[in-house]
């Protein structure tokens, strides 16, 4: 077995992890057995790879920044080597994030007949007993990078960003028409944590954006638990943390990981997500402006074609947007708390220019596309789409704000 090899995925603080919060589930549970692994893949590695020889070795490599414990494996007869990740998602008594993610990946492959360009991984086997999940390795590099721009590493072999931002796109649609399992959606706040403990969070916000800001930001959090008692929106088979992390891009292909939810959610959330993090990598000056804009419009049309938004969907999917920036900006102050006092108030400040920048923007509502006179129309058809998948009863009030 080779030495284990420390791997980093998202290590410094420049708005870098979007797609995760850190675990806080079954502590007791949260460690791999990797010799258990490794024994489990000894004995089906040649059935899982056919062309794999008799005879081979096993790697080992931990994968850091996970927010589950997640280990790579190689398996190499000397010519040919096939990657394994080992994954232990959290078990919570209302999901068992293991066997969701087995499923949604099992059953999203299952419903693509033809080669398409996305894909959730190969699924190898949920080893019972353990709840770790096997899947093949997809080749490529997190769709984080390719965001990041030009100067971040890139796979030598990796298509290019517009194109792996619209095979996302694609995948969550398609992802999205799966029949959800029969539960009935969680409480509201279930499917947004953070509007559970934000009170803290006010108050820091409002020392880093301003008091008027912060108090509109509340105001339109107010009207996102409106909406959501209304129940507007599309509710359905939804990922639940569809950021650039969780996607990885190949040469021909996306492959979407992490899709730890079974009962219905808030689908327009997954679109919120997944533009939060260019949308922040822009206000930070690490994107420009008008980098965001052709991801957003990409990934829009992508999703929903060439159609406008409709004026719902983007009152909701500037609410969702909110929800998001606020996930992320409590993850990046958890990580500003981590670093040596000097440089916390350079940390602020540019956590300050850079959620300032992304909030406003969203408020403002030029982080999505112009609406134009084609939006009715827009809006009447898709909720008759809507109405046709039973998913929605539309009914909302526009925030006033
Ligand atoms: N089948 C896979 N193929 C390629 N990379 C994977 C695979 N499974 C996991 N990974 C890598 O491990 C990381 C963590 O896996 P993920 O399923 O996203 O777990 P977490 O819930 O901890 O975010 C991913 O961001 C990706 O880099
Ligand atoms: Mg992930």
């Amino acid at each position: 077995m080779a030495a284990s090899i420390a791997t980093s995925r998202a290590t410094d603080l420049s708005f870098i992890a979007p797609s995760s919060e850190p675990a806080s589930g079954d502590s007791s549970n949260d460690q791999i057995n990797a010799a258990a692994i490794v024994e489990h893949l000894r004995k089906h590695g040649s059935q899982y790879f056919p062309s794999l020889k008799p005879r081979f070795s096993i790697s080992i490599e931990r994968i850091r920044g996970s927010t589950n414990p997640v280990f790579r494996f190689v398996l190499s007869d000397g010519k040919k080597s096939f990657g394994v990740f080992a994954k232990r998602p959290a078990v919570y008594p209302e999901n068992n994030e293991a066997l969701s993610e087995y499923q949604n990946y099992t059953d999203f492959n299952l419903s693509r007949s033809e080669p398409c360009g996305f894909q959730c991984p190969q699924v190898l086997t949920l080893m019972s007993g353990s709840e770790v999940l096997l899947t093949e390795e997809a080749e490529g590099s997190s769709l984080l990078k390719l965001i990041r721009g030009p100067s971040a590493v890139r796979h030598p072999r990796s298509m290019d960003c517009l194109t792996a931002v619209e095979l996302s796109a694609k995948w969550l649609a398609a992802f999205h028409q799966l029949a959800a399992s029969t539960e009935e959606p969680g409480e509201v706040t279930d499917h947004i944590p953070l509007l559970n403990g934000a009170r803290e969070l006010d108050d820091w916000l409002a020392g880093i954006l301003g008091r008027e800001l912060a108090q509109s930001l509340n105001h339109w959090r107010h009207s996102v638990i409106g909406i959501w008692r209304n129940s507007a929106g599309p509710i359905g088979r939804w990922h639940g943390d569809f950021g650039a992390g969780n996607v990885v891009v190949g040469v021909d292909k996306v492959t979407v990981l992490d899709a730890a939810f079974r009962s219905p959610g808030p689908q327009l959330a997954d679109l919120a997500e997944f533009l939060t993090y260019p949308l922040v990598l822009s206000c930070a000056g690490i994107k420009s402006p008008a980098g965001y804009r052709k991801i957003a419009a990409t990934f829009l049309e992508g999703y929903f074609g060439k159609a406008e938004l409709a004026y719902v969907e983007r009152s909701l999917l500037q609410d969702f947007s909110l929800c998001s920036l606020w996930r992320s900006l409590e993850r990046h102050r958890r990580a500003v708390r981590t670093l040596p006092k000097p440089i916390r108030p350079f940390a602020f400040c540019y956590l300050k220019i850079a959620y300032g920048g992304a909030f406003r923007s969203v408020l403002a509502g030029t982080s999505l596309p112009t609406t134009s006179k084609d939006s009715e129309i827009a809006c009447v058809r898709r909720q008759q789409r809507q109405t046709h998948q039973g998913l929605a009863n539309l009914h909302v009030t526009p925030s006033a704000h």
